[in-house]
């Protein structure tokens, strides 16, 4: 069996590492990522988004199954040009990639299929409607462009918006700029609660769900700063996390598994995975967003997790066969380093020193993100550099050996050193019991 993986970043680099022994592994990436061209049979070096060149490579390569890591090919319907040339895929295809590329769709479907969970939104295309909603409505609002802008197009009134007047101001700037390739906003009531992330493998039918995993999305310790890619996650024993109950997992389940139903029944078939973003409320699970594919870098938690051979998987969801995937009982802690002022980028392009030997000998993985394989050494980029993750019997344990391991990192480099600490943990825990 040969399958290609699409994608050059720390997630891409951790399905790799799963496909990795259990199939013949081919990649292409837009970047030489060291650890993905390491383990793969062969390597294209090409935009994942020349939907042209992928699949030349992948006709070339005789490729069985191709795994699609990023949202951007799949936007613009990598599952498609792969199908039509034969090639069987794991990813949803461009109308069903939607559930990520376009909010107002998501949203829509949720309103027409009656599906729990959702929020006050509204989708605008005039900012006259925007003036008009927002003199009137009088809870705290979030602002996000339409389209795709990689998380960090998303400002939170409260955290980065002082009030629903500067949020006016911030939605004529993402229509002006048509931020996320469109013109229009969405609107929604800003939620109040713990966000946490589930992932699951999508037949079109069937969902399997992975350990749920929270992620740390704000730049700085302490939860300040700007919005990124995700600065950490971690997951726990039983999939569950410390501020949530099995009944809160499972609504959350109940809530992907009918979208999947939704979209079969409003496109085609989901077949891939789906990333379900959720705020617990006091009154449980709202569902914020949908993201069409791993996440990062909650993929690093829960993949390295996985006991059931994943090819297997990959299969199941072609053939629409999905039954179960099983998962190491053992929490999880991943910790991104990032360069110097991230999201800023004066440490970009700068050498980095990765004594992956010591890191490896002290029970952690390293999955490279944003980095470039020069004659000279290994370089940043703009983005994450790359990720850190270790296994414990608890959180604890897990924390404790991530962060031991970025000491064996070096350059013009940050992290932070509070993602999935017991004072964090505790402060989420707090939180969900003052709101329940
Ligand atoms: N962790 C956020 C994302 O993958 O989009």
């Amino acid at each position: 069996m040969k399958i290609l993986v699409v994608g050059t970043g720390a997630r891409e680099h951790a399905i790799c590492e799963a496909i990795f022994g259990n199939a013949e592994l081919y990649s292409v990436m837009s970047k030489k990522n060291p650890g993905i061209a390491k383990i793969s049979e062969e390597f294209l070096q090409a935009d994942e988004t020349n939907l042209e060149v992928v699949k030349n490579f992948a006709v070339d390569k005789n490729i069985d199954i191709a795994f699609i890591g990023p949202e951007a090919p799949l936007e613009l319907g990598i599952v498609d040009t792969l199908e039509d040339a034969g090639i069987k895929c794991v990813g949803p295809n461009k109308s069903a990639a939607r559930i990520e590329t376009d909010k107002s769709f998501m949203r829509n479907l949720f309103e027409k299929y009656e599906i729990e969970g959702s929020l006050t939104y509204r989708v605008f295309d005039n900012y006259e409607d925007i003036q008009e909603f927002l003199d009137s409505y009088e809870k705290d609002v979030v602002i996000k462009p339409v389209g795709l802008t990689g998380g960090k197009g998303v400002k939170i009134v409260g955290e980065h918006l002082k009030d629903n007047n500067e949020a006016k101001e911030y939605a004529h700037h993402v229509m002006k700029t048509k931020m996320g390739g469109h013109p229009r906003v969405v609107i929604e009531e800003r939620l109040i609660g713990e966000e946490f992330t589930i992932q699951a493998f999508s037949d079109g039918k069937t969902i399997v769900p992975m350990p749920a995993a929270q992620d740390h999305p704000h730049a700085f310790e302490g939860d300040q700063g700007p919005i990124t890619g995700g600065m950490g996650s971690y997951s726990d024993k039983n999939g569950l996390l410390p501020f949530m109950t099995q009944k809160d997992y499972d609504d959350a389940v109940k809530i992907m598994q009918d979208t999947i139903e939704a979209i079969a029944k409003e496109t085609s078939p989901y077949k891939g995975i789906l990333y379900g973003q959720f705020m617990l409320c006091g009154d449980g699970p709202r569902l914020v967003e949908y993201n069409a594919r791993f996440g990062d870098p909650e993929a690093m938690n829960v993949l390295p997790l996985l006991e059931t051979n994943i090819v297997e998987i990959c299969q199941d969801i072609i053939d629409g066969t999905l039954k179960e995937a099983k998962f190491k009982n053992k929490a999880s802690v991943c910790k991104y380093v990032v360069p110097d002022g991230y999201p800023e980028t004066k440490y970009a392009d700068t050498i980095v020193d990765v004594d992956e030997d010591s890191i490896n000998d002290i029970g952690a993985k390293v999955f490279y993100a944003a980095v470039n394989q020069k004659d000279d050494g290994l370089y940043t980029s703009s983005s994450r550099t790359l990720g850190v993750v270790a296994q414990g019997d608890t959180i604890a344990e897990a924390e404790k050996i991530a962060e031991k391991a970025t000491e064996f990192i070096k350059g013009h480099l940050y992290h932070r050193g509070d993602v999935a600490t017991q004072e964090i943990i505790q402060k989420r825990i707090n939180h969900m019991n003052d709101l329940r």
